[in-house]
């Protein structure tokens, strides 16, 4: 789903990927230690991504950043919580990041790219239209 601003567009395209690759690792049973390290991949960009677009809404003043950055703040908890379940060691090993892990990602993913992302890039194209750089 594109949004029209091409800089989050591809963040959010790279998101997916990361999710997709993280998906078929799991379902080829793949090694623990790659799977870690693809789900490490994906928390960096979602919270790399998270700081770039709260940037580009704060440069705009954007009215809801609190409220967006309050969601965002709470998925990368979770995630940051799964990464920490990821790195235990034992019989348990990787069961952390599981189909269902993935499916919960997406899920978030899509229901915020719809309501806050698509909101905040509106107001983020509006404001340069009627400010360009
Ligand atoms: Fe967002
Ligand atoms: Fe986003």
């Amino acid at each position: 789903m594109k949004l029209g601003f091409p800089a989050v567009d591809e963040d959010h395209e790279r998101l997916l990927a990361l999710a997709a690759e993280v998906e078929l690792l799991i379902a080829s049973a793949s090694r623990v230690h790659k799977i870690r390290a693809k789900f490490h991949e994906l928390v960096e960009h979602a919270l790399a991504h998270f700081s770039r677009e709260e940037a580009y809404m704060a440069a705009c003043q954007y009215p809801d950043l609190a409220v967006h950055k309050s969601e965002h703040a709470e998925l990368t908890e979770w995630l940051l919580h799964i990464e920490q379940a990821l790195a235990e060691d034992g019989p348990n090993a990787g069961t952390a990041a599981t189909d269902q892990t993935i499916a919960f990602f997406r899920a978030w993913i899509g229901r915020h790219l719809t309501s806050f992302d698509t909101a905040a890039v509106q107001f983020i194209l509006a404001a340069s239209r009627l400010h360009p750089a």
